[in-house]
């Protein structure tokens, strides 16, 4: 009996870690579409929203001397110039006549393509 009681307590508490795991993921990653996506509100800034975002999908393979695809990003000019081509916003949404990006990984969250798009829309700051 005290056993089994002491068990109970184990896996709550191991389901209530796992709960706040994933929550803590969702957030870092903005992948969740019933939560809100707050990375839109206000004026989407290109270092603090963009760049990240940018950073884990695409620097990876679009940086240095010989960039895939001869596409370079990874400053403000390069990534400007990329979205004023409308290349960026092309292939992140997976649209007819643009390689879909990233290669070979999931299509970017909403709210991620959202954020980059407002980015986008205001102007393209360098803020
Ligand atoms: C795993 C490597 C890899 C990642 C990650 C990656 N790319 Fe690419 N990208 C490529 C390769 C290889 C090409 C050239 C072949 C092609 O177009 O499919 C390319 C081509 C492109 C092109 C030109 C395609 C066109 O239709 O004109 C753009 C723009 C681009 N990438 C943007 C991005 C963006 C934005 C991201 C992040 C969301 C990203 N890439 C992530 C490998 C990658």
């Amino acid at each position: 009996m005290r056993n089994a009681k002491l068990l109970f307590i184990c896996l709550l508490t191991l389901l209530s870690l796992t709960a706040c795991y994933y929550d803590h993921e969702e957030t870092l990653y903005g992948a969740s579409s019933n939560q809100p996506c707050t990375d839109t509100v206000g004026t989407v800034s290109y270092m603090q929203k963009v760049v990240p975002v940018l950073q884990s999908s695409c620097y990876g393979c679009h940086t240095g001397a010989s960039p895939s695809g001869n596409q370079l990003m990874g400053t403000y000019a390069a990534d400007k110039a990329m979205a004023q081509s409308g290349k960026l916003l092309g292939t992140i949404n997976h649209a007819a006549g643009f390689s879909p990006m990233p290669k070979g990984g999931a299509k970017l969250s909403s709210c991620r393509i959202a954020t980059i798009k407002k980015w986008i829309d205001a102007g393209m700051l360098n803020n």
